[in-house]
């Protein structure tokens, strides 16, 4: 039997990836500089129903006469439309071509929290995708190679791949564009409360509005300093510098939203809700000397980066923003980034 099923979580970047170098086909998605994740899961004492999991299925067979997919929801199986199945066989098609094979494929996939909503779906799909098609397709490939398989997809997809903290190297080829972990779990105390702001599918998704980085006069200065912030945000990691991780973590955020706001044409992401988080947080630890830090992707939710041991603080301080309980998801980082799982979708 050709079939196989992966679960995957997605991640948040510190070092964040906005712009594919243009030396390289676009298709490749090789980035302008390396970026750091950290892959999360959520813990499950929070009230917000969601969890931070992509599960995908995948089968080949004679039987199929055409490639389908379908993205499972609470209460209903929606076909992936023509532009989204294009992005699915961007990973399928080099993966069957090296299976020597050209039999069709259904695939069906879950997310269990809201897609395409700036909490990184297309990072834990593409790389639950990758992961399931290998096995389906027997193909015995490494950690290394999946990520760049995973990355023909969605260039944050290389990152899931490995748990705790990864980097993607930019690299100059396939090849050399993979992600590896840098930091397994719990060697660096942080954890985060996520302030869903808008559960709603952004305007303009990532892989449209990352197009637009090169028209921002900021970017070459964005790239550069993301190089430097990426060595020094690494060694924070392995001594546990947990200031200046967030600091950086902050700046790389910054940096990314100034070009996207600077892009033609212009990108904001942000809604008034992320603003106000953003300053309670930075209020937060000018007054308290608490340790809170904030990342935002392409969205307009916000990260606020704590230690373990001040989630609860956290939390109370983003619920007495006003912010519903059902939209703080408390999470940690994940020990596993992809793996596959016995369980099917269909
Ligand atoms: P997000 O912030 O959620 O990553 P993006 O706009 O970057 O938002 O990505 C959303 C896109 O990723 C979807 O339109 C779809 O093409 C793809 N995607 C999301 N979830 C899945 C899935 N489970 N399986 C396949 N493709 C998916
Ligand atoms: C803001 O990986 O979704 O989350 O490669 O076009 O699919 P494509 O883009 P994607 O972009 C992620 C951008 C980000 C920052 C990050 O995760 O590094």
């Amino acid at each position: 039997m050709m079939k196989a099923s992966a679960q995957t979580h997605p991640n948040i970047a510190l070092i964040k990836y906005w712009g594919r170098n243009p030396n390289f086909p676009s298709h490749l998605n090789i980035p302008t500089n390396d970026s750091i994740s950290m892959t999360k899961e959520t813990i499950h004492s929070d009230k917000s129903n969601i969890e931070l999991l992509t599960h995908t299925t995948i089968e080949f067979s004679e039987h199929y006469e055409d490639d389908e997919g379908f993205l499972k929801t609470e209460t209903d199986l929606i076909p992936f439309n023509e532009f989204q199945m294009k992005r699915i066989k961007k990973v399928v098609d080099p993966l069957r071509r090296l299976a020597q094979t050209v039999l069709k494929f259904k695939m069906v996939s879950e997310n269990k929290f809201p897609t395409a909503a700036g909490l990184a779906s297309s990072a834990s799909a593409f790389a639950a995708l990758t992961t399931a098609t290998s096995k389906a397709l027997k193909l015995d490939l490494s950690q290394k190679v999946l990520s760049t398989f995973a990355r023909l997809g969605s260039g944050s997809a290389a990152r899931s791949i490995h748990g705790g903290f990864v980097r993607w190297h930019k690299g100059d080829s396939h090849e050399t564009s993979y992600a590896e972990q840098i930091c397994a779990c719990n060697e660096f105390d942080i954890a985060a409360v996520i302030a869903v702001i808008d559960r709603g599918e952004k305007a303009v998704s990532s892989d449209v509005g990352i197009n637009y980085a090169h028209s921002s006069a900021f970017n070459p200065v964005r790239i550069t300093e993301s190089q430097k912030q990426a060595k020094k945000i690494t060694k924070a990691i392995l001594n546990d510098d947990f200031p200046t991780v967030g600091k950086i973590a902050e700046k790389s955020c910054l940096y990314m939203h100034s070009v996207m706001m600077t892009s033609e044409p212009p990108l904001f992401y942000w809604n008034p809700g992320t603003l106000s988080v953003i300053k309670s947080i930075i209020n937060k630890r000018k007054n308290e000397e608490t340790e809170f830090y904030f990342t935002v992707d392409a969205g307009p939710n916000v990260h606020c980066f704590c230690r373990m041991e001040d989630l609860d603080l956290a939390h109370t301080m983003l619920r007495d923003m006003g912010i519903p309980e059902r939209n703080l998801v408390r999470v940690r980082q994940a020990e596993q980034g992809s793996k596959v799982v016995e369980q099917h979708l269909f």
